[in-house]
């Protein structure tokens, strides 16, 4: 089959395209022939081994992972003798990162705790957008404060795939949400429900006199006092990613930092897949609507979506497909 293979870290240029052999599947796996596959900031980082800190967990000096991509949509061509929840034929979807990722390929063998099955109507290109972002999105939005009417929300770095969702998910309460990007996005991100946007190439939101309930951030690079006084009495901050030193900072000393500055500062820790389920019923009742950006890339074009990933200039989810 043929598959992107990084065998050495640098971007673009140690990503090749080779014929490597078809994934043979143990008791417990699944070969998925891949349709489509989304691309999320941990490939890149993961192929560029930058920053550095990253090279603690994905091999101090080249990938221990050779194959990226975690984002898939595909159907299933093989099941080993001890699956009981996929047969051959089913389409499924799903996030690899807490496997072996491998999803820039043409197949890709996995576990049944790495996918779902595709909601009713669902198509692979949709279902490849969705996994990583939308599960961060519904955790930051199920796992800490609850949303309740009349809350002043945020989201820092609005436009990417998180906050893509975020909206989408928040559509049905009555929130006011807040969107932070570049001035590329402002019409964009209006249009598709959020109430107010903050161009953060002019301003900056933790100078202003707004005070929010919750802040969701995406991007985690301003000290934690700038948060701290943005915040209501019981606000929360609650970080997706961003300034590695900082988010981990936030995952291991939570309840210092509340003790700091008399405010709630989360993080949320991706369980990636879990609320797949949760999401095909909002697919289902057309309440999410996954934004794909429109350029489209197949397998052979993978360094290109890579590049074109990396220059920022892409709206939601860029997507790549495995069949031309
Ligand atoms: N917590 C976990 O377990 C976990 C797991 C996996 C991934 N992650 C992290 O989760 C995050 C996912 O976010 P995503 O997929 O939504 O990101 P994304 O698709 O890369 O989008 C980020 C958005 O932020 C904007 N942006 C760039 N610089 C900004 C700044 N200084 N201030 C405000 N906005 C800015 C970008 O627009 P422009 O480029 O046009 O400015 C883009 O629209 C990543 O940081 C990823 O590493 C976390």
């Amino acid at each position: 089959m043929k598959a992107w293979v990084v065998r050495k870290y640098g971007f673009p240029e140690n990503m090749s395209i080779i014929e490597v052999p078809k994934p043979e599947i143990a008791v417990n796996e699944i070969l998925v022939k891949i349709k489509a596959v989304s691309i999320n900031d941990w490939d890149l980082s993961n192929i560029e081994g930058k920053p550095w800190i990253n090279r603690l967990l994905a091999g101090p000096f080249r990938p221990k992972i050779q194959i990226m991509g975690c984002d898939i949509a595909g159907v299933v061509e093989a099941v080993g003798q001890s699956v009981s929840k996929f047969k051959v034929g089913d389409k499924v979807y799903g996030d690899l990162s807490s496997h072996k990722f491998g999803g820039f390929a043409e197949y890709v063998a996995t576990r049944e705790n790495q996918i779902c099955h595709m909601a009713e109507g669902m198509s692979f290109e949709v279902a490849a957008a969705i996994p990583q972002a939308g599960m961060l999105a519904y955790q930051a939005l199920h796992d800490f404060s609850e949303i309740k009417e009349g809350m002043n929300i945020l989201v820092n770095g609005a436009g990417g795939g998180v906050g893509t969702y975020v909206v989408q998910m928040l559509k049905n309460h009555k929130v006011h949400l807040t969107g932070v990007d570049s001035e590329a996005k402002r019409e964009f991100l209006l249009q598709l429900g959020y109430d107010a946007f903050v161009n953060y190439q002019k301003e900056d939101f933790t100078e202003s006199d707004m005070k929010y309930d919750i802040i969701i951030d995406c991007k985690t690079n301003r000290p934690f006092h700038r948060y701290s006084r943005k915040l209501k009495e019981n606000g929360e901050y609650i970080s997706i990613g961003g300034d590695l030193l900082k988010v981990i900072r936030i995952m291991l000393m939570s309840k210092q930092l509340e003790k700091k500055y008399g405010k709630k500062f989360s993080c949320v820790q991706l369980n990636a897949n879990r609320n797949l389920p949760q999401i095909n019923k909002i697919f289902e009742n057309g309440l999410l609507n996954p934004i794909i950006d429109s350029k489209r890339f197949t397998l052979n074009e993978g360094r290109k979506a890579l590049e074109y990933y990396a220059s920022g200039l892409f709206l939601g989810k860029v997507l790549i497909k495995t069949e031309d």
